[in-house]
């Protein structure tokens, strides 16, 4: 059987970065990265406006400490503390690391690395690369991995972790070109596969590929999900699809206007203006559209975002994608005409419980996670801007360092149970891909998972909308019990690789629904029109989702406060 001592699966930021930190802590480790596309094509490419660390430059008034105030009021005092003080040192170290190692940071005058003011922040410490950080970041770290050696098994879906005696064992992939199912087995796995806001199909800023694998295998291996109901809107998807509009489009001096030209943020967060944090901006938004203040109807309603001010010389030098991104969303040249934007589901502040923060371990010895599909917690009920690329670096390297730590200690094991696996998933493309009838498809189930969502678990929420959805998700698992994948071929099945992953979100989005009808307060991104406070006193905690025989389960535990304790949240 193909052994590693630690494989990372995912290749986005957090994965490339979880496979050098193993390999700077120990080169001698065998190391391999699986991944479902090329990672240069990973969702962090997504994450336009920068990545945060304070950069100690004389005369500045930013610290670490503002950072972490910053990050734990952005989260509505959901994150845990002792997470987010030992991130933010980590996240300034990432921001120079990765500048040493050659990343073309956009730079001011006398060659510092340029930042600018992003959401939610007392002070500019979004360090960026124009509006493509995600983008160069993910080649940095693509390039630094190769460098170091890394391996790459690409165009690899995970269908399963392997757990015996409670300890991971390691994997079991399925190669999308071939249809071969591989157990692979291994000391320590890490789990970097992203968030899965592609449950909202039809209007979020992430790719096709986030959908959530990892959680969902985490979840089949008895591991928590954390917090699922906490899904970020970004404030400013493009009209036409929720293609993102970076929030650096507003730190650049965008303002947002309603249809009576008014700039309506000064009356949701009159100090902050568009750069109120992303749960506060989407909400006005919206409840502009509602009250009959926006353009257009339907899922097409929105409002304009006007950067015509900024001129063309800066926004082609600071902003060059999102004007593309307009000309080929909406065939508008921002230079010229504001664009139309509404919130899309955007990031996942949920994710698979990690116990460690600084070494990224979950509750099953030998399994860690990191980036968007982990939750440590470090951006709890809203993620400020910026935060998700430091992220990135800083759990992924952490993870790295972790895997690495735990091998002396680890030995191989499981290799009936990886062989059992394996068979068990050869069993069910055969079994999947011969049903005939005229069952669902997963393009028809993910279309009506995203129309339940948007409806029913979006920005506004009430009891009796998620109750609904959550009937209807229940109803929608029932047709994906006898659903038709009408491919039986191995070879490039794109129609299976998305039945598995429809799958997947629909188990996600019933735990996002159980944990949300729970949870009667509003904080952060999950807005209950029927409980509009936060109630600390009965809610300061995190929701904790287990499945296990078709169950969903909800437990609690107690966020972690260390410095500060809950306050009014304004700005
Ligand atoms: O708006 C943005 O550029 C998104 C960045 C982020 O999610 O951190």
């Amino acid at each position: 059987m193909e052994s590693h001592d630690i494989v990372i699966v995912g290749s986005g930021g957090a994965g490339l970065r979880a496979a050098v930190g193993a390999l700077q802590t120990n080169p001698g480790l065998d190391i391999l990265v699986v991944t479902k596309t090329m990672p240069t094509r990973s969702a962090t490419c997504m994450a336009e406006g920068g990545i945060n660390g304070v950069l100690d430059f004389p005369g500045q008034e930013d610290s670490l400490d503002a950072h972490s105030f910053d990050t734990i009021k952005g989260s509505d005092y959901l994150g845990d503390q002792d997470a987010i003080e030992f991130f933010v040192q980590k996240a300034s170290e990432a921001v120079r690391e990765t500048d040493f190692w050659g990343t073309p940071y956009s730079r001011e005058g006398d060659g510092r690395v340029a930042c600018r003011l992003m959401g939610g922040h007392k002070y500019a410490r979004t360090n960026f690369s124009a509006d493509k950080t995600g983008h160069i970041l993910l080649h940095s770290n693509f390039d630094y991995a190769l460098k170091c050696g890394v391996r790459f098994r690409i165009n690899s879906q995970l269908l399963d972790v392997a757990v015996t005696d409670g300890v991971c064992r390691g994997v079991v992939v399925r190669d999308t070109n071939t249809g071969a199912v591989t157990p692979l087995r291994a000391r320590a796995v890490v789990l970097a596969t992203g968030g899965y806001t592609r449950m909202f199909w039809a209007r979020t800023s992430t790719p096709y590929i986030a959908t959530g694998d990892g959680v969902g295998v985490a979840l089949r291996a008895g591991v928590a999900f954390k917090d699922p109901e906490m899904v970020q809107f970004h404030p400013t998807g493009v009209a036409n699809g929720g293609v993102l509009i970076t929030e650096a489009a507003r730190g650049e001096g965008g303002y947002l206007v309603n249809k009576n030209g008014e700039r309506f943020m000064a009356r949701y967060a009159p100090d902050r203006m568009e750069l109120a944090p992303r749960d506060i901006t989407a909400r006005a938004i919206e409840t502009e559209i509602i009250e009959g203040r926006g353009y257009g109807e339907g899922l097409g309603a929105h409002v304009l975002l006007d950067l015509r001010h900024l001129g063309r010389e800066r926004i082609l030098e600071r902003l060059p994608q999102i004007r593309h991104v307009g000309l080929l969303f909406e065939n508008l040249d921002l230079v010229e005409r504001p664009i139309p934007v509404r919130p899309t589901a955007h990031y996942s502040m949920g994710g698979i419980d990690v116990v460690d923060h600084e070494h990224m371990k979950t509750t099953v010895p030998g399994l860690f996670a990191a980036g968007e599909c982990s939750c440590v917690s470090i951006h709890g009920a809203n993620r400020l801007g910026g935060n998700s690329l430091a992220d990135a670096m800083v759990t992924g390297k952490q993870a790295g360092i972790g895997a690495a730590c735990s091998i002396p200690t680890a030995a191989f094991g499981g290799d009936a149970a990886l062989e059992t696996l394996a068979a068990s998933w050869r069993e069910h493309f055969r079994e999947t891909t011969s049903r005939k009838g005229d069952g669902a498809t997963a393009p028809e189930l993910r279309e009506k998972l995203a129309a339940v969502l948007w409806e029913g678990m979006g920005i506004f929420r009430t009891e009796e909308k998620l109750a609904g959805a959550l009937d209807a998700v229940v109803g929608l698992q029932k047709e994906f019990e006898t659903a038709v994948v009408g491919n039986a071929n191995p070879v490039c099945n794109t129609a299976y690789a998305h039945f598995l992953e429809v799958g997947n979100l629909l188990s996600l989005a019933r735990c996002s629904l159980v944990a949300a009808k729970a949870r009667h307060e509003s904080r952060g991104a999950h807005t209950r029109e029927d409980y509009p406070a936060r109630d600390d006193a009965a809610f300061l905690k995190h929701s904790l989702v287990t499945v296990s025989g078709g169950d969903y389960r909800l437990d609690y535990r107690p966020v972690t406060v260390t410095r500060h304790q809950p306050q009014e949240r304004k700005y």
